[in-house]
């Protein structure tokens, strides 16, 4: 079912105390919206992830993402994190494919697809990040960047673990750099995202697929990008490090 959501990726920022206090602010004035809010996910760098689950234990519509996960079920991978591990902290989500993982640690669509796999199997919801650099824009592969990102990575999946993904549209030159996308080129991706499921896996799914928007959302550009058609919700980074302007985020749909 296609949901409303906003998901706060902390990155490499916030200690234990800090990500703990974080999260209880959140939990509270999220508390406030009731039913009508959208779903909140925090996803905190890996040694935070129990200091945040305890914080928002009990807490309706808030649930724990990673940010990264390796795709092997155990074993001698030294520095890597599980699946299971992550779950056995109550993490309900992991990130896929952030175009920081892409970027620095060399992690490709065909990687990302098993990790995809992965958390699938383990009965988590993958959160992936697809996007296009500067350089693909301005060479007007958009599309091209788009449709491999997703076919590669999430095409190989049948219809019922497809509808359990979260997508996030994050073109990379609008991440943590001040420019967002507008809200009309960020909402032709998602029309066009959504085309290629149907075309892919029907209809009644593609509806279904709650698409986010990443890229320098702050408080006073959220409501005009939550309008947006295709526009789900959003994944964001330096705005949701600020209780009060993640909690206004949330409140823009
Ligand atoms: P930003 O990051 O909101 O700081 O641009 C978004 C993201 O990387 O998910």
């Amino acid at each position: 079912m296609r949901k409303k959501i906003v998901a706060g990726n902390w990155k490499m920022n916030l200690t234990w105390d800090d990500s703990q206090a974080l999260a209880m602010e959140l939990a509270m004035l999220q508390s406030t919206q009731g039913q009508s809010g959208p779903e909140m996910i925090l996803a905190p760098a890996f040694p935070n992830l129990v200091a945040v689950a305890q914080a928002i234990k009990g807490a309706a519509g808030m649930h724990l993402a990673a940010q990264n996960v390796h795709q092997a079920a155990s074993g001698a991978y030294t520095g890597e994190v599980s699946v299971s591990m992550l779950k056995s902290v109550s993490c309900t989500h992991a990130i896929i494919g952030h175009s920081e993982r892409r970027q620095y640690f060399g992690e490709s669509n065909q990687l990302l697809a098993q990790k995809i796999n992965s958390v699938l199997q383990a009965g988590l919801t993958p959160i992936y990040c697809f996007g296009e650099t500067l350089e693909e824009r301005e060479g007007e592969k958009t599309f091209k960047v788009i449709e491999s990102q997703l076919r590669e990575a999430t095409f190989h999946l049948n219809s019922d673990q497809f509808s359990s993904l979260i997508l996030a549209y994050e073109p990379v030159w609008a991440i943590g750099t001040g420019k967002t996308a507008t809200p009309e080129q960020a909402q032709e991706v998602h029309a066009f995202v959504r085309k290629l499921i149907a075309d892919q896996f029907g209809t009644a799914l593609a509806d279904g697929v709650s698409i986010l928007y990443g890229g320098s959302v702050k408080a006073d550009n959220a409501k005009e990008l939550f309008s947006q058609p295709d526009i789900d919700g959003g994944l964001v980074g330096g705005a949701s490090l600020k209780a009060s302007e993640f909690a206004a985020i949330a409140r823009s749909f």
